[in-house]
């Protein structure tokens, strides 16, 4: 059975097709979005070599012809050299404006294979075909492109959307449990925003859609998904209620940036899931809202593997002062003061601007000890 999700940006609107053997009907689908069968792939070394024959299967059946330019898997391929490799290459393939570019892999591959589509010839259009949960769930929806800079991640990138998103439930069978566990915290999150009978279902579906079963991941990707493509219809640019979508971010990105962005010591959602529980609890620190609340969050963080406590987080110990600087530093803080995305129950996510830096700091100083 497949879904298929629209992103209504007018114009620009696209679907996004979840389902099981998609990749190996790639070339049925992609085939009416080409003025003439050829396109450039941008992807993840390890996926293409595991799913890569796949979808070359597909292309050729439907009369596709393709180049592969293969980019090493890991957060350091989103860099400036990266970028210029890309670029150079799809260059050097004599692509034209109306030809097709497939970012094919995780995040670090649609961001990457995004943002140079957005520059090269100065925009072709992208596919996504994101290859693991997180990408699925998130990143290949919405638009968002970015490579990272001294300064910090994704300081630098553009809005570039897709013009198609096929996740293929299939080619998560071969992800690692690590990375499934990370993809889970975003999904969690479009619960804990906005959505409370979803986060019920996540918290008592977990374990079997985290052990494979297709029926709850194609549930729970279809949820996250719709959630974030009603956001991304709604606000596009982040001006307002798409911002909610950094529940736990904030604190998350604190802890990130303390090891440095490496992914082998912390993954991003792990650091998300960690950042929720504590966004919760600063939530009922404040009295905003019930501490019941913030243990069921926990709960289910613990109840899908993910740790809801920083003492406990790959990483540590932590200092409080490094985190509150970290945090100080984020992207969405205007005017010097900090923004965070605060809750007042599960399911009623807000953003709170010039968030009190003291009442931070002092949360800072004894969460990082639970
Ligand atoms: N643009 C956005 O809106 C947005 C949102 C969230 C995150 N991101 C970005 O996404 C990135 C993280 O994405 P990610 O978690 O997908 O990481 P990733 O792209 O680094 O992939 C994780 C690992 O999984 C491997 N892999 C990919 N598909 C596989 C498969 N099917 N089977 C086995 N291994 C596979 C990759 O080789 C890699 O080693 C970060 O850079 C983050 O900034 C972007
Ligand atoms: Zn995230």
């Amino acid at each position: 059975m497949r879904q298929s999700i629209s992103v209504a940006l007018d114009k620009r609107t696209y679907q996004v097709d979840i389902g099981q053997g998609l990749l190996a009907q790639a070339g049925a689908i992609l085939r009416p979005l080409m003025k003439r069968p050829r396109i450039a792939i941008v992807a993840d070394a390890q996926a293409w070599a595991l799913h890569g024959h796949t979808f070359e299967t597909s292309l050729s059946q439907a009369g596709i012809r393709w180049d592969v330019i293969e980019i090493a898997p890991g957060e350091a391929s989103k860099s400036f050299a990266s970028l210029e490799r890309v670029t150079e290459a799809l260059l050097g393939l004599n692509l034209e404006r109306s030809d097709l570019i497939v970012a094919f892999g995780g995040g670090v591959t649609g961001d990457l294979a995004g943002f140079a589509a957005g520059i090269t010839k100065r925009g072709i259009d992208f596919v996504q075909v994101p290859t693991t949960l997180l990408a699925q769930v998130d990143s290949s929806v919405g638009g968002k492109t970015a490579i990272n800079a001294q300064a910090g991640k994704n300081l630098v990138g553009l809005f570039w959307q897709p013009r198609h998103v096929l996740a293929d439930l299939d080619v998560l069978s071969t992800l690692p449990d690590r990375d499934r566990r990370a993809g889970w915290a975003e999904i969690l999150k479009i619960g804990l925003i906005g959505d409370r009978p979803f986060f019920e279902w996540c918290r008592d579906h977990a374990a079997q859609a985290l052990a494979g079963d297709m029926d709850d991941l194609a549930y729970a990707i279809g949820q996250a998904v719709a959630a974030k493509a009603r956001i991304v219809a709604e606000d596009e640019r982040e001006a307002g209620v798409r911002a909610l979508l950094n529940l736990g971010h904030t604190f998350g990105h604190a802890f990130e940036a303390c090891v440095g962005f490496d992914e082998q010591i912390l993954r991003h959602g792990e650091a998300v899931a960690c950042g929720m529980a504590m966004a919760f609890r600063f939530s009922a620190h404040q009295g905003l809202c019930r501490e019941d609340d913030a243990r069921l969050v926990e709960a289910a963080i613990d109840a899908a593997g993910l740790i809801s406590r920083p003492s406990q987080l790959p990483g540590g110990p932590w200092s409080a002062e490094a985190l509150f600087d970290a945090m100080t530093h984020d992207k969405k803080n205007e005017n010097g003061a900090i923004t965070l995305i605060l809750t007042r129950g599960i399911g009623a996510a807000f953003v709170q601007k010039a968030a009190d830096a003291g009442a931070v700091r002092t949360f800072l100083q004894k969460d990082i000890h639970i």
